[in-house]
């Protein structure tokens, strides 16, 4: 039976599928029902310095095609993740588990990995960039001279191994002009794609979520296209020790299939997450295993990047 297993920087996972930052992983409860099941590891909730409540509800919606969110970041802050990941990790040595965290203001960064550089934390530490949920807060990854502001100032402070959650990118130049910056950092990975930023989702006359007048970050099978891309194009263009977190529109097997056929080193998995739960990750791991058998692959190498496009032929103008 084909194996699943894979490594991020110099580690090591027996599966190639987690959560994605955002969904079942907000608090030890959660963290442990994800941790118990099949999937390869987790990535905790999104940690900011402080506590947050997020944005006031209905603030999350599932669709038939996939979901819409404007959660806001609600957080129970960077000491609290900090310290439960600590606890997984003493309880289980050779896993290595994913701290999602970000700042809400150009202060915060420094104060961020200053704190994990000084805590046990031995994980990886995925910065997230991403966010568009935050009123008056623009992604920060649409910004490259942020980008490069934060990682250089990151990457002086905090010397573990270190990612990048990005937003998807629609242009090919801005794919070029996020891998430059990317390129200079010694990253070990980069988380592509969140949520499609500022969506709208209307349910009869009206907007499914309240914050924002009702924009959100779309997610699932919607966003499937721009996830494989933007997974392709960034594996062409980042340094190839940097490795590749798939994530977006995952729902079955065959989308884990094709992420890992783009470039992906591992796959996340959200808003499918939330609509079934961590019993998920053996459905996907089984669906997966199944193409995989079928096809002669033995390990995720085996395809991994591998994608074919078809040989172009010149049409006549007629
Ligand atoms: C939230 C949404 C995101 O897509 C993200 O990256 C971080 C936080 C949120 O609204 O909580």
């Amino acid at each position: 039976m084909a194996e699943l297993t894979t490594t991020i920087g110099g580690f090591h996972f027996n599966n190639t599928i987690m959560n994605g930052a955002g969904v079942w992983c907000y608090d030890r409860k959660e963290l442990s029902a994800v941790d118990t099941s099949a999937a390869a590891t987790f990535v905790t909730k999104t940690a900011t310095l402080a506590p947050r409540a997020g944005n006031p509800k209905p603030r999350m919606a599932a669709t038939d095609l996939g979901s819409i969110n404007s959660m806001g970041l609600p957080n129970k802050g960077l000491d609290y993740y900090l310290q439960v990941v600590e606890e997984f990790h003493q309880a289980n040595p050779e896993k290595p588990y994913f701290l999602s965290t970000t700042g809400t203001s150009p202060d915060d960064f420094g104060k961020i990995f200053t704190k994990i550089a000084a805590s046990n934390f031995s994980g990886l530490v995925e910065l997230n960039l991403s966010c568009p949920n935050v009123v008056g807060k623009p992604q920060i990854a649409y910004d490259f001279a942020a980008v490069e502001r934060i990682l250089t100032q990151v990457t002086g402070i905090y010397h573990g191994p270190l990612g990048v959650k990005l937003p998807p990118y629609f242009d090919l130049v801005h794919f070029q002009q996020i891998a430059d910056v990317l390129n200079q950092f010694p990253l070990t990975f980069v988380n592509t794609i969140n949520s499609v930023g500022n969506g709208l989702v209307i349910q009869d006359e009206t907007a499914a979520i309240a914050p924002k007048g009702g924009l959100g970050g779309i997610g699932g099978g919607y966003i499937k296209p721009m996830a494989l891309a933007n997974v392709r194009v960034l594996r062409q263009l980042l340094k190839p020790e940097i490795n590749i977190i798939g994530t977006g529109g995952v729902e079955i097997g065959r989308d884990v299939f094709e992420l890992i056929l783009c470039g992906a080193d591992m796959v996340g998995v959200a808003t499918q997450l939330g609509k079934e739960g961590p019993k998920v990750f053996a459905r996907l791991t089984e669906e997966l295993t199944a193409i995989m058998d079928a096809k002669g692959y033995k390990r995720l190498s085996d395809f991994r990047g591998k994608l074919q496009v078809p040989e172009a032929r010149e049409v006549a103008v007629h």
